[in-house]
């Protein structure tokens, strides 16, 4: 069967954020210590402690913004225990990852020096669960306020006169469960009265993000909505106490008892990941419908800032770290997610990827032995798409799919999405048959266009991964199989594969 996906070339829609390709680093496991911190006395490369070679990586990304310190960890994270000299901060007890001492070496100073090594913007999630309403205002104050304030002379003290920006203001995380496992109603009281107090500083506006659902808790986000409807009189945002809810959602293949494993799957563990994955786009489509009727201009965005796959930590290492190799069929899955977040850009204002560095579905791994940096699968995948970044969104519409059932749901196994920038387009496809190729026309209508270049990720098996043996079994190649077509261009799909196609428009 040959797949025919119609792109109106001439009809752009809402703006792909580059902020949908967002990080997140967590105190969790190797993540932010042995990651992205090494500190300054290390052997491995390092500029005031982090890692130069991952700072590289990432800026190669254009890394929009990363998410810290939780996850779970930030609903226990004061913020006074890392700022100041590094020999006098207090230590304490990871209590959600690997019950560990936390020494609170990399803190509010690390992590800005890293967003603004990275040239990422930063998004800090504050404590809402074990935290104070002045102690997250406190906060705001230290990193934002210009001037002359307690807080400013405090970071001034502390060595850094001019304040940061920090555009991104997490109200909690995960309120419903680890954050405090508080109802809706409690939670959406507290959100008010936290964000009042996450005030812009001079020109520093924060848009602020409150807990919204996991899943698919459409009565969470309900509630959430329901909240501030008082406050909105219309629907222009300022009166509104949070600018977006979250949305969280992890892949697996199995429960959350035994997830599945990483790189040890069968073909129809395979379909399960993908066909679990592509409920991205249901929870999207049913969460923005019930934010609609409180919402209609869509003035408040989704942040789904926890998502990616989730499987059994590899074998002998630490259960509490979350540490789990990166397949091609994790590339995929990315692949998936990212078509969903491009037809929904009208609503899906950021997406940060859990997480970014050897926890759960990492773009980078690092060997602890050698000190190796890997690029993984989803790491390609995040660089092959940077052309979607802030760039107008392209109607799809695809015939002829093939089809599979898995997980009681039909997984089309043929994924289109395309965006534009000036003259250009990028057209991203992706084969998740796991052992056929498939054949698409790009039927291109509006302008003509013509295929500038493309490139594929592949490998011989759909288990494919890299390791510091073999950096790069699965990366991507120049691929010549796109030819001209009488409605526009023809490409056929290796199995398991993942494709962009850069056009000129002419
Ligand atoms: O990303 C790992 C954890 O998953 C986060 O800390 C938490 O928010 C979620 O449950």
């Amino acid at each position: 069967m040959t797949t025919t996906a119609i792109i109106n070339l001439d009809l752009p829609g809402p703006i792909i954020s580059r902020h949908v390709y967002g990080h997140f680093a967590e105190h969790l496991g190797r993540c932010v210590y042995g990651g992205f911190w090494v500190g300054e006395d290390a052997k491995v490369p390092n500029v005031r402690g982090i890692r130069a070679d991952v700072v590289e990586a990432l800026r190669a990304l254009r890394i929009p913004n990363l998410r810290w310190p939780g996850g779970c960890f930030a609903d226990t994270y004061h913020w006074r225990d890392g700022v100041g000299p590094r020999e006098h901060r207090p230590r304490m007890v990871n209590s959600h990852w690997g019950d560990v001492v936390e020494d609170n070496s990399f803190g509010t100073h690390e992590f800005l020096d890293l967003c603004e090594l990275l040239g990422a913007q930063p998004y800090v999630s504050g404590n809402v669960g074990s935290g104070s309403v002045r102690e997250m205002a406190e906060w705001v104050e230290y990193l934002t306020r210009a001037g002359d304030s307690p807080m400013a002379a405090l970071r001034r003290a502390h060595g850094r006169d001019k304040p940061w920006r920090v555009p991104f203001w997490g109200i909690g995380n995960e309120a419903w469960g680890c954050g405090g496992n508080m109802r809706a109603e409690h939670y959406a009281s507290l959100a008010r009265h936290y964000s009042t107090f996450v005030r812009d500083q001079g020109d520093n506006k924060v848009y602020r993000i409150a807990v919204g659902p996991s899943d698919g808790d459409y009565a969470w986000t309900e509630t959430m909505m329901r909240s501030f409807d008082d406050l909105a009189a219309d629907p222009v945002a300022p009166a509104a106490p949070f600018q977006a809810l979250s949305l969280h959602y992890y892949t697996m293949t199995g429960s959350w008892s035994d997830k599945g494993a990483a790189t040890r799957f069968t073909e129809d563990e395979w379909y399960v990941a993908l066909s679990r994955a592509s409920l991205m786009e249901e929870y999207l489509t049913r969460h923005s419908t019930v934010m609609d009727r409180y919402d209609p201009h869509r003035k408040v965005g989704l942040v789904v800032d926890e998502w990616g796959t989730w499987w059994n930590v590899e074998p002998g290492t630490n259960p509490g770290f979350l540490y789990q190799q990166n397949t091609l069929r994790d590339a995929l899955v990315a692949a998936v997610h990212f078509d969903a977040f491009h037809r929904h850009a009208d609503r899906v204002v950021m997406a940060n990827i859990a997480q970014t560095i050897n926890v759960l579905q990492a773009v980078l791994l690092t060997d602890p032995d050698s000190g190796a940096l890997v690029r993984t699968p989803t790491y390609h995948v995040f660089e092959m798409s940077t052309g979607h970044h802030d760039a107008a969104s392209l109607d799809v519409h695809l015939r002829d799919v093939p089809t599979v059932e898995s997980d009681g749901r039909e997984l089309g196994l043929v994924s289109v999405t395309a965006s534009t920038k000036d003259d250009g387009a990028l057209v991203s496809l992706a084969n998740l048959d796991i052992g056929s190729p498939a054949e698409v026309v790009l039927d291109l209508r509006g302008r003509t266009a013509q295929c500038r270049g493309a490139r594929i990720l592949t490998a011989p098996t759909p288990a494919s991964h890299n390791t510091p043996h073999s950096p790069s079994a699965v990366a991507p190649a120049g691929f010549d199989g796109v030819r001209e077509h009488p409605r526009g261009l023809l490409v056929e799909l290796p199995p398991h594969s993942y494709l962009t196609a850069e056009l000129q428009l002419t």
